[in-house]
């Protein structure tokens, strides 16, 4: 399959199934916007609930869920609004608008110059000068639009952390190190967003932000940047298909950074940034507000502004990360009634059963002889533990090909034998092996295996 069709064909998938959605669709979409449907809500929540469980079921690290609109000083102090710039340009002869630094790719697409690239319209010399612009959206707090009540929609998450760290160390009696996890929105005014979810306007981020003593913080960050490719491969992406990118030039508060990528059909991209902070974020925030963001060590009788170790994903790019990873189509062949054999093509996401929107759905064999009911009670008892799904429209392979579709890990269908000694097949998406399992031990098979 080329690698182009791939996000094609899963963005398609992805509408077509209720994973995403463009935003406003009906009224022609908003750019950079998408919506979550009724599968993709499940599955986004499966990741992050994944990442928060992984981070936050743990001694060492607190949850927190601060507001996204921040007293404007934030902002100021986190350096956002003098440095949170990109340098843009415009066309003078196709009147496109272009982020100055990432040029290659972009199509010019406007009306008459389909399939040319931006950096022709550069090579062309048809650019304006660069000027920087800010990618925090700005609002008003209350009813008066003047300068005094300008306020933003937070664009990373990592700043409400920041200025909790006092207020969380305290009221959670934590000891360095120690780490404050949080999972929220946040925005940015992108110039050109592109490839489905990567580059969005409004996303959600996975951060967390562990305080250390300075003088351990290699430590630190290779065991974060350790964690975090694990976890990405133990929810499913392949180990071939990410990589650690070291940066050389770094931004202004990081002493060390890495990125996670991930090679999505476009290329690598980043999933993940895992940062050494130092004390900049703390001792900005104690510059701004007077308030002395700092540690005191009664064993070593030291006080001390703390080191920050971050790691920060995106759960709107770890979704699209693990709906790529997952797409999978392979030829199937099933004999005919007539004892010829032909062969299909399957379309099966192979999501780890605990990312998959859907755990297992319940089919009566053929909809008579009392196997609806029996059908409809199994879901009812399962739908105690996990999500789960019933059909019973359709032949049964047109069935399981439409859950294999969405990565429902698991087919459970009532039949004849069912009736006779009350046992069910039960069908694995992957491998698409069936066995018998007694109707009262269902939960019993399939509670270990979707929860992974
Ligand atoms: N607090 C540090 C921080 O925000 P970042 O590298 O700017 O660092 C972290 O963002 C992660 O957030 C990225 O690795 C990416 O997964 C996600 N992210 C950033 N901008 C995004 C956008 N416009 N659309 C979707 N995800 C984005």
């Amino acid at each position: 399959m080329a690698k182009a069709d791939i996000t094609e064909k899963v963005v398609s998938l992805a509408k077509r199934k209720g994973f995403v959605f463009q935003s406003s669709e009906i009224y022609g979409g908003l750019n950079g916007c998408w919506d979550y449907g009724p599968l993709g809500v499940e599955m986004l929540n499966n990741i992050k609930q994944a990442w928060w469980k992984e981070m936050t079921y743990r001694e060492d690290i607190e949850g927190l869920d601060a507001s996204i609109l921040m007293h404007p000083r934030v902002w100021e102090a986190s350096g956002h609004v003098e440095n949170f710039t990109d340098p843009m340009v415009d066309c003078k002869e196709c009147k496109g608008r272009f982020r100055a630094d990432q040029l290659e790719d972009i199509d010019c697409g406007n009306k008459g110059y389909k399939g040319r690239k931006a950096i022709k319209c550069q090579q062309e010399g048809n650019f304006t000068e660069a000027r920087n612009f800010n990618l925090m959206f700005k609002t008003f707090v209350g009813p008066v639009e003047d300068s005094s009540n300008v306020v933003f929609l937070r664009p990373e998450t990592a700043q409400g952390i920041y200025v909790n760290f006092l207020n969380v160390k305290d009221s959670s009696r934590q000891k360095l190190p120690f780490g404050i996890a949080q999972i929220g929105k946040a925005f940015r005014n992108e110039i050109n967003t592109k490839n489905f979810l990567f580059r969005t306007r409004e996303f959600e981020q996975m951060e967390m932000q562990f305080f250390i003593n300075p003088k351990d913080d290699e430590k630190w960050f290779e065991y974060w940047r350790e964690q975090r490719v694990n976890w990405f491969i133990k929810y499913g992406l392949k180990k071939d298909k990410l990589k650690i990118y070291a940066h050389e030039k770094l931004a202004h508060y990081a002493k060390t950074a890495v990125d996670i990528e991930y090679e999505f059909p476009f290329g690598w991209g980043e999933l993940e940034g895992i940062h050494n902070r130092t004390d900049f974020d703390l001792k900005r925030h104690t510059e701004f507000s007077g308030k002395k963001l700092e540690y005191y060590d009664d064993q070593t009788k030291e006080r001390f502004t703390p080191f920050v170790i971050e790691t920060s994903a995106g759960a709107s790019r770890s979704f699209m990360a693990f709906l790529i990873d997952a797409y999978d189509e392979e030829e199937v062949f099933k004999e005919n009634s007539d004892g010829t054999k032909s062969s299909e093509i399957r379309t099966v996401l192979r999501l780890n059963p605990s990312l998959a929107p859907v755990k297992a759905t319940v089919f009566p064999l053929v909809n008579r002889d009392g196997m609806q009911d029996i059908a409809h009670g199994i879901t009812e008892d399962l739908r105690k533990y996990f999500r789960v799904f019933y059909d019973e429209s359709g032949a049964v392979g047109r069935r399981y090909r439409r859950q294999d579709e969405c990565g429902t890990p698991f087919c459970v269908t009532v039949d004849s034998e069912t009736l006779e000694n009350g046992s069910v097949t039960i069908r694995e998406r992957d491998t698409m092996a069936q066995v018998r399992v007694n109707k009262d031990n269902i939960q019993g098979y399939l509670v270990p295996r979707v929860n992974t």
